[in-house]
């Protein structure tokens, strides 16, 4: 099934995004410094986002317009007095060009939701936050998050009937998390 090879095939781009961005995660220190990675998340899924979106709508994913979306990135920035960076955009981004690709990128930023549910502790924890502002984006769906993901990873094994096309998703996702790496490096 795709969503067990996507998990297999992906888990050492995963590992390696995870273990730089704990790096980071550990020396912030003020609400300045948290804006800061907001950005990055935002300049990079929001570049995602709009390249999604020309292929992913209702038709493809039932419950694709109640997903999380970039914009509570930017919510949570602007709560935090910063101002939203520019979106990612050209080589920065994976190649997005059908459908397939589109949710190789979705399965990365939705799979977000679940890591993202340490690092709003973290954050809570690390910047004495105990009103959630600015922790919208990283809570996700809340105790809905663990429903969402088995709907996506349901429609994931719904939509690919041949080893080519899963490697092509695969491939898309690795190339995902690879170049969000490449993308947080040029923005330390
Ligand atoms: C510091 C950061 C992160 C930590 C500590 C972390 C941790 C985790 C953990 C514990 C899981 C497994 C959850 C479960 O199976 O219930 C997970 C899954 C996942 N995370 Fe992360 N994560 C981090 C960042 C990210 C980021 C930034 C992305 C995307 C850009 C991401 C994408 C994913 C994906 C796609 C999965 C699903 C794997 C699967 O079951 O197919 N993670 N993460």
């Amino acid at each position: 099934m795709l969503a067990e090879k996507l998990k297999k095939d992906t888990l050492q781009s995963h590992q390696q995004l995870e273990k730089m961005l704990v790096g980071r995660m550990k020396a912030i220190r003020s609400k300045e410094d948290y804006v800061k990675l907001l950005q990055l998340f935002y300049s990079y899924f929001g570049g995602l986002e709009t390249l999604i979106d020309q292929h992913i709508g209702q038709p493809e994913l039932n419950d694709y317009a109640e997903r999380r979306k970039t914009q509570a990135l930017a919510d949570d920035i602007k709560a935090l007095g910063g101002k939203p960076m520019p979106k990612a955009d050209g080589e920065n981004l994976p190649e997005i060009n059908n459908a397939l690709q589109a949710f190789a990128a979705l399965y990365v930023i939705e799979g977000s939701t679940l890591g993202g549910k340490i690092i709003s502790k973290m954050m809570a924890q690390q910047l004495g936050v105990n009103d959630g502002k600015g922790l919208s984006f990283f809570n996700g769906y809340g105790e809905d998050t663990d429903n969402k993901w088995e709907y996506l990873k349901n429609a994931l094994n719904k939509l690919t009937k041949s080893s080519d096309k899963d490697k092509l998703v695969t491939d898309s996702a690795n190339e995902t998390f690879d170049k969000f790496k490449q993308w947080a490096e040029k923005h330390t």
